[in-house]
């Protein structure tokens, strides 16, 4: 067995142990709150880590793309959510064929997108379902609360649709500047969205399926009344965005990065060999904090370019051409799409790879 330190930079890491324990305790706040455990794969994209969910008690997983979700089904995974407004003939043809191999639920907030799916399904005799996306305040897709129960009538008559329920990502907890401002996020998204499913209830309408999530706001939002299901994703790995808003501690970050200084061309910049093609460029949550810290030091990713990233070096800290350096990026889930296998780890022992196999779908 090989160590860390003999491992090529840059290489991105994961901590079995710490992913374990960070499966392990998303279930059992579910459980305790009562709901289904949906799991966001977008932050894996790996069988490997999908199965380690699922063992623990994960209902099913959640995915963005069609061509995600035609990964997993093909390795075997069988209960689906696309929680992505999922538009157009083509994409229902595929997702016909995906419906014979896996309970899928599609997300929706449009009554021409879910005719366009529908009536591939109708023409098949089949039913898609389908579940109603509320905006309860990212406003990035979703119809706002007082306009649900219009579309979701006009949704759940069209041919070939069975509405299931409603959705929400509470994504706006990303910039709340306290862990209790994060929680008050979750627990109006919460709110907000069982009330939506209460007034599509009183319509007559068909909504079982009440499910709310993000890694910041799941705690909060999972113990909401009428809350039948949670999605956080980043959870798996955590990440330094995911420590500053309080969702976790660094030593529950499961994911790194190995790198090494390559340059050190003044006394307060030093060059390590992972920049944006390993770390991404995405910024740091809440508060935009440079591109990566390094692990133990205080001194930062403040500039990157495909190959390289700057460091700005902190008073008293030193770094030498050939060091070794361990990187927590901003982003654990845009880390693990740059990479086709991730080392998994135990402290400093390498144990395997864990696959991205659906890594790069964007269809
Ligand atoms: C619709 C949806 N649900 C759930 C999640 C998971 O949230 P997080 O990455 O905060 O765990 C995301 C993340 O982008 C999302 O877009």
């Amino acid at each position: 067995m090989i160590s860390v330190e003999e491992l090529p930079t840059p290489s991105v890491l994961v901590d079995l142990d710490v992913l374990s324990q960070n499966v392990a305790r998303m279930q059992r706040l579910a459980n305790e709150a009562g709901v289904a455990l949906r799991p966001h794969a977008k932050t894996h994209k790996s069988p490997e880590v999908g199965r380690l969910q699922l063992e623990a008690g994960a209902r099913g997983l959640t995915l963005a793309k069609t061509s995600e979700a035609e990964v997993f089904a093909a390795l075997g995974f069988d209960d689906l959510f696309l929680a992505y407004p999922i538009v157009g003939a083509d994409k229902a043809r595929r997702l016909l064929a995906l419906a014979d191999r896996v309970r899928l639920t599609v997300g929706a907030d449009s009554v021409e997108g879910v005719r366009s799916l529908g009536g591939v399904f109708a023409a098949a005799g089949r039913r898609l379902r389908i579940r109603l996306k509320v905006d309860t305040g990212l406003h990035r897709v979703g119809v706002p609360p007082d306009c649900a129960v219009d579309v979701a009538a006009r949704i759940a008559g069209l041919p070939g649709i069975e509405l299931a329920g409603v959705f929400t990502h509470g994504g706006q907890g990303y910039g709340a500047p306290t862990p209790e401002e994060v929680a008050r996020v979750g627990r109006a998204e919460a709110r907000v969205l069982a009330e939506t499913a209460a007034a599509l209830r009183s319509a007559g309408l068909a909504a079982g399926d009440v499910s709310v999530g993000s890694t910041p706001t799941a705690a909060s939002a999972m113990t909401g009344a009428g809350v039948t299901e949670c999605r956080p994703g980043t959870y798996v790995y955590n990440d330094r965005s995911q420590v500053a808003l309080g969702s976790c501690r660094e030593a529950d970050c499961a994911l790194s990065i190995v790198a090494m200084v390559v340059s050190v061309p003044a006394g307060d910049r030093a060059v390590v060999d992972a920049g944006s093609k390993t770390l991404s460029t995405d910024p740091m949550r809440p508060v935009e904090d440079g591109f990566g810290a390094i692990v133990g030091l205080k001194s930062r990713i403040v500039r990157l370019s495909e190959e390289h990233g700057v460091l700005s070096v902190e008073p008293g800290e030193r770094f030498r051409v050939g060091d070794r350096v361990r990187i927590l990026p901003n982003h654990a889930c845009v880390v693990a799409n740059l990479h086709d296998e991730l080392v998994a780890v135990r402290g400093d022992r390498v144990e395997g790879r864990i696959r991205v196999a659906a890594r790069g779908k964007v269809q």
